[in-house]
């Protein structure tokens, strides 16, 4: 029986991919700072990726669906033998290396020296590595972006965007990255690589929350306002409570944040459906039952 170590096992792609391994008869050993419930070939681990409990001596994959910079460090000093590792990095790599704002470049820096700590460790250990870079992430009900967006759409009624949030995007679900994750496993071709893995449709940021406010019951209403009154708006709702906006994702919304699943689709068989939201998928709720 293959014997699996993961990171970032109980958040929103973790748990459809511990789900995958369980199903294809892995053992796993994952790790949460929370407590969780074990089921039968799953034992959870207490601890922090900077205070660890024992770990195994030797497993056939370690797999990393948590912060990368955080499990760069501790793999870069890791004694667990192993061949095998995949982690999770994200084009913010990319979007945000170049932003006014001083927080998202440092966010762009920590994951380039997290994917390059992975890889540098990986070459002294002589194990393949892969990275994934998933864009916009939705479907447990537990993202930043979508599912903040319906909770407060929910409660206004209406949701506003500023008129001119046309740029692309690609939102992504996380059954479709812990696809690609556990394809990569058994993937000489995903050997060294690093992959984008945006969703199967791209389409204008508008749309994307449209077909979010059509969905909610009752559904909520898009409301686009010329850029100065949303940004009126904008400070009004931080005001209130906060809608983890900044400024500059404000104007990454006329931007085209688009990216090439090609080399994924070629070497993982990475398939990943359009942008079809249902209520469920911005309810927590749901996922938690899944596993
Ligand atoms: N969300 C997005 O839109 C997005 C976009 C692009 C890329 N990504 C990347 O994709 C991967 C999966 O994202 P996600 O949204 O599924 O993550 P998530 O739901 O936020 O879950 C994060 C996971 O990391 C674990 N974790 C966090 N800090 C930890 C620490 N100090 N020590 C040990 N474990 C820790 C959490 O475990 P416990 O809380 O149980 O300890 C949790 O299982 C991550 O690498 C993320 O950076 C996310």
């Amino acid at each position: 029986m293959k014997h699996a170590l993961v990171f970032g096992g109980s958040g929103q792609v973790g748990r459809p991919l511990l789900a995958r391994l369980l199903r294809d008869g892995w053992r796993v050993t994952a790790l949460s700072r929370q407590p969780q419930h074990e089921r039968p070939g799953l034992s959870w681990l207490r601890g922090d990726l900077g205070v660890l409990p024992a770990l195994p001596r030797q497993v056939d994959a370690i797999v990393s669906c948590g912060p990368l910079d955080a499990f760069a460090q501790w793999y870069g000093q890791s004694q667990v033998e192993c061949d095998r590792v995949v982690a999770f990095g994200s084009t913010s790599i990319e979007v945000k290396r170049g932003s006014a704002d001083p927080h998202e470049r440092d966010v762009a820096q920590r994951l380039r020296t997290g994917e390059e700590g992975v890889f540098a460790a990986a070459k002294v250990r002589a194990a393949d590595a892969t990275v994934l870079r998933p864009t916009l992430i939705y479907g447990a009900g537990r993202d930043a972006t979508l599912t903040r967006i319906a909770r407060l759409a929910q409660r206004w009624g209406r949701f506003p965007l500023p008129r001119n949030a046309t740029g692309k995007r690609q939102p992504v679900h996380v059954e479709d990255l812990a696809a690609a994750a556990f394809a990569a496993l058994d993937n000489p071709a995903s050997h060294g690589q690093v992959y984008a893995l945006p969703g199967g449709e791209t389409l204008a940021y508008r749309e994307m929350v449209r077909r979010v406010l059509a969905v909610l019951d009752p559904p909520a209403t898009l409301i686009e306002l010329p850029s100065p009154l949303f940004n009126l708006a904008l400070a009004g709702a931080k005001l209130a409570g906060g809608t983890g906006l900044g400024e500059a994702a404000v104007q990454r919304m006329r931007s085209d944040l688009v990216f090439d699943d090609a080399p994924a689709r070629r070497d993982l068989g990475y398939a990943p459906r359009r942008f079809a939201p249902n209520a469920r998928m911005f309810d927590a709720r749901e996922d938690i039952e899944e596993l």
